[in-house]
């Protein structure tokens, strides 16, 4: 019975990007956080790697960067190594004291004055693009509500010509596409990079001519204008540019969709909140808990180190599971269910922890709530029209295509 059991567990490889696809994960994460919560797998298609599943432990490597490092030169932030020689290092993928000072850097654009600032901003696209959505009619929530409005949010945080702002889609595409899946929009890592260098020629001439001119207040303008910043080598200049882009669009954009189907399936909890309108900040925090668009975080370990009871040496690839910890039974209660009255909504590990833990959470946090006080300010209902279309990722738990209708 031991046996089969370990024959089991070792059979187990979380990295398989269809898992996520076809959203059949759940059971393997459960076994996982069950009997072999810090778990090895040998082989895979992204070489070994340790998985990290329970909520307290991804907390406690989150919090030891000492150990755990993030560095683009140890592997970075992913399962996948980035090709040697052709990293694109930026913050995300730095350790202190370099992390430290490049995102102090572009911080002061989601500090609370300026989401303040942008609250009518927000609000007043969120409005247009609710209003111009067809009646009783089939249509894509995604391409018409969640990539729209992320989309013109990135596309003000950066001052970004607006005629060409869907570019900003197709970067963060490109930037995470597992080139490996049929559906990538990029289908080699050559073609990728041939992408994000247009990319970083259409960044330079925005970044070349604020430079030279007096600071303003947009993230191309503030790594521009900061000491930390201002002499970013090519490669570091593309990363930096796609962290910021991705970080800001498909994270949310998914949110936005994984919310909606979760209301349209628990037409109890969509009534929960239409008569209490207070629980909007639930509901947020419970959306973005439920859909956890980051699928999780590598670490390399930068010494032999215990977790858990297991030896992880020097070097070896320490993936922390967010849709797991998300969904850890002994830290939340009944996990597997979408609730907007939680006691403790807040309580995920969606946006990480510690240093890394996302700069923008409460910009993404304000573009969410402000979707849904507007959706219930209409009074809309859905239906969902057909399946959902997933990404064959196992970064970011993406939803590509959501057919929905409003019917009344
Ligand atoms: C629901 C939406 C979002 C989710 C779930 C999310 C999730 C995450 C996660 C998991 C991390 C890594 C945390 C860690 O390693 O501990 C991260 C980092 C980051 N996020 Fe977000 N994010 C979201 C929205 C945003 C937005 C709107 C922006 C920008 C406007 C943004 C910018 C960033 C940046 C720059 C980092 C790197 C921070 C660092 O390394 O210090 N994110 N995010």
């Amino acid at each position: 019975m031991a046996q089969a059991l370990q024959r089991r567990l070792n059979s187990i490889d979380v990295s398989d990007p269809r898992l996520y696809q076809d959203d059949t994960w759940r059971p393997l994460f459960a076994q996982l956080r069950r009997d072999d919560p810090v778990h090895y797998c040998e082989a895979s298609a992204f070489g070994p790697y340790w998985s990290v599943t329970r909520y307290d432990d991804i907390f406690a490597v989150e919090l030891d960067h000492e150990n755990y490092s993030s560095s683009s030169d140890l592997g970075g932030i992913q399962i996948t190594d980035q090709p040697k020689g052709q990293e694109f290092a930026n913050f995300i993928r730095m350790d202190p004291p370099g992390h430290t000072a490049h995102r102090r850097t572009v911080a002061p654009i989601v500090a609370p004055s300026n989401l303040a600032n942008l609250e009518a901003l927000i609000r007043k696209r969120t409005s247009d693009v609710l209003d111009a959505l067809p009646r009783n009619e089939t249509f894509d929530w995604v391409a018409r509500v969640s990539t729209d409005l992320t989309n013109m949010m990135l596309a003000t945080l950066f001052d970004f010509p607006w005629a060409d702002r869907e570019k900003l889609t197709w970067w963060s595409d490109v930037a995470i596409a597992n080139v490996a899946a049929p559906d990538a929009v990029v289908h080699s890592a050559e073609e990728r990079i041939a992408e994000l260098g247009k990319m970083g020629e259409y960044f330079r001439k925005l970044w070349d001519a604020r430079a030279s001119a007096a600071p303003t207040f947009d993230l191309i303008s503030m790594l521009a204008h900061s000491p930390a910043t201002s002499n970013l080598q090519a490669r570091e200049f593309i990363g930096t540019i796609a962290l910021l882009i991705v970080g800001g669009n498909d994270t949310t954009r998914n949110s936005m969709t994984g919310g909606l189907m979760a209301l349209v399936e628990n037409p109890e909890q969509f009534e929960l909140v239409r008569a209490k309108r207070e629980l909007i900040p639930n509901l947020v925090s419970e959306t973005i808990r439920y859909q956890s668009p980051v699928l999780h975080m590598r670490r390399t370990a930068r010494n032999d180190v215990e977790l858990a009871g297991r030896r992880i040496a020097k070097g070896d690839k320490v993936v922390m599971w967010y849709i797991s910890g998300n969904r850890d039974e002994d830290k939340i209660d009944r996990p597997d269910e979408f609730i907007v009255d939680r006691a403790k909504p807040r309580q995920h590990l969606a946006f990480g922890a510690g240093i890394h833990r996302c700069v923008g959470d409460r910009l993404a946090e304000q573009q969410i709530r402000i979707l849904w006080e507007e959706v219930l300010q209409r009074d809309l209902r859905f239906e969902i029209m057909g399946p959902a279309q997933r990404l064959c990722s196992n970064f970011i738990r993406g939803i590509r295509e959501l057919p929905v209708r409003i019917v009344n």
